[in-house]
């Protein structure tokens, strides 16, 4: 196996981060990934706040679990037995908002996964986290955009979530049932 399908066959959803930073390196690495993936017609409609931060990382999960109690009772008990944190102690977020085009979300995604993949490579661990939505979502919602510097116009696309993974995990197993090779 070469080193690429090697990074995309043991990349993981890490949900237990170390609290050391990222290095200026790492950021410029895992920042150059996002913005070298594919989108359609080459649109690029996204932005991305690379947030190290982590103040402002703390401070959006706490909303995140204050508009959970008001809003969704169950999932909030279900984030509160798991840890009670939606971003698990993350270092770094990368925040990819959207300019909401057509293709937009699946350019996101694709992103997404690039930033994922570099990490890995780089040794560090990774989550894509759809749950990032919450905290924007909010009463605080606006503010929190603002402070991520979201262009006019632009909404939450998706976020990764970037650190140095204190425990591993096996990589989901392959469903070949999903597959008709023809
Ligand atoms: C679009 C998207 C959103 C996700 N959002 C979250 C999230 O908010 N919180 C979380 O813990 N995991 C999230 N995940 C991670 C998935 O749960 C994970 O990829 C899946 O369980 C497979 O596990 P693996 O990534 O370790 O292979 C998300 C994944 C994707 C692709």
């Amino acid at each position: 196996m070469n080193e690429t399908l090697k990074t995309i066959a043991e990349r993981f959803s890490c949900r237990d981060f170390a609290d050391t930073p990222l290095t200026d390196e790492q950021i410029k690495a895992l920042s150059e990934a996002a913005l070298a993936a594919p989108s359609a017609v080459n649109r690029q409609p996204w932005h991305i706040s690379v947030i190290s931060d982590k103040t402002l990382i703390e401070e959006m999960d706490a909303e995140a679990l204050n508009v959970l109690q008001g809003e969704d009772k169950a999932r909030y008990d279900r984030v509160m037995a798991g840890g009670g944190t939606i971003f698990y102690n993350a270092p770094c977020m990368l925040m990819v908002s959207s300019d909401g085009s057509k293709w937009a979300q699946m350019d996101c995604g694709i992103l997404c996964q690039n930033v994922a993949l570099a990490a890995h490579s780089l040794g560090l661990g990774s989550l894509i986290c759809g749950m990032a939505r919450i905290p924007l979502s909010g009463p605080r919602g606006d503010e929190f955009k603002k402070r991520m510097h979201f262009p006019d116009g632009y909404e939450f696309g998706i976020a990764v979530l970037v650190g140095r993974a204190k425990s591993g995990k096996e990589p989901h197993e392959l469903d070949r049932n999903k597959l008709t090779i023809i």
